[in-house]
């Protein structure tokens, strides 16, 4: 196999929030390497800095020290996708309307964002749903509607931040097929980020483990199972097993 190349490097990265007098300490000399083309998981508990980490990465936030190297330098607008926690959709705007929006703020013209668009609506199945608003949509359909717009960007970077957390279990397994399989035909970088560890193992090509605030990387797991992946796998309960115990929280 290629060794493959490191698409994002982060180095030490502090994060410290300032409130009424109190340090709240979120991140602390947070190291990690993400490789091209990897599906990497950033599994963590609640309230360890999972979306601060993420918001650092796509440059919404700043870190008070630390670095974050990217492959040919830093990117440009739009080479980051985002598929928020909450699914952050505009609500006046139709899905079509959501999905194009990230190329209609470059200047794509109409007829070439819409056939573009299209073919991500299409992708996470929701042909037939263009002209819908958001509020006419289910959680699982929004959550689609959240990736078909970080994919039609056509950034090289896809950041999803428990892009599944608020679903029921049925459709989050579903979700979890659908986001393997438009990976393996639209290959990008991603980094997912779960409080999950079954979804964790299912999905990801490597694991770090983070730990309770202040969040640093505890440990990390190389997933080498062939896919699909059955959760009944003794390989797979082995590793669920070993990430459990290196951990005192309940995931
Ligand atoms: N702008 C902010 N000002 C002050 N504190 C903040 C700010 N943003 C985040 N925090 C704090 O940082 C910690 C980590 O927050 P973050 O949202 O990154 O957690 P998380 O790991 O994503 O949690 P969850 O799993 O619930 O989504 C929390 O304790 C939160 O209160
Ligand atoms: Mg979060």
């Amino acid at each position: 196999m290629a060794v493959l190349e490191n698409k994002i490097s982060v180095r030490n990265l502090c994060k410290t929030y300032e409130m009424k007098g109190n340090s709240h300490e979120v991140l602390r000399n947070m190291s990690f390497d993400v490789r091209e083309n990897e599906f990497l998981v950033l599994l963590g508990p609640g309230q360890c800095g999972k979306t601060v980490l993420l918001n650092i990465l796509a440059e919404l936030e700043q870190p008070d020290g630390g670095e974050i190297v990217f492959a040919g330098g830093r990117p440009r607008m739009g080479e980051i996708g985002f598929v928020f926690q909450k699914y952050a959709l505009f609500p006046w705007k139709t899905v079509m309307g959501n999905v194009e929006m990230s190329l209609k703020l470059r200047g794509v013209d109409k007829e070439t964002r819409r056939a573009a668009a299209q073919e991500y609506i299409d992708m996470v199945g929701l042909s037939g749903f263009e002209k819908a608003l958001p509020k006419q949509l289910s959680g699982g359909m929004k959550q689609r509607v959240g990736i078909a717009r970080a994919y039609a960007s056509e950034a090289s970077i896809m950041l999803m931040d428990e892009p599944f957390g608020a679903l029921d279990a049925q459709t989050r397994y579903q979700m979890e097929d659908e986001i393997l399989r438009i990976c393996e035909k639209k290959k990008r970088t991603v980094v997912f980020v779960t409080n999950n560890v079954e979804e964790a193992i299912y999905l990801g090509d490597r694991i770090l483990l983070l730990s309770s605030r202040p969040s640093s990387v505890k440990e990390e797991y190389v997933v080498d199972l062939p896919r699909p992946r059955k959760h009944t796998d003794p390989a797979f309960l082995a590793l669920r097993n070993r990430i459990v115990s290196n951990t005192d929280l309940n995931i």
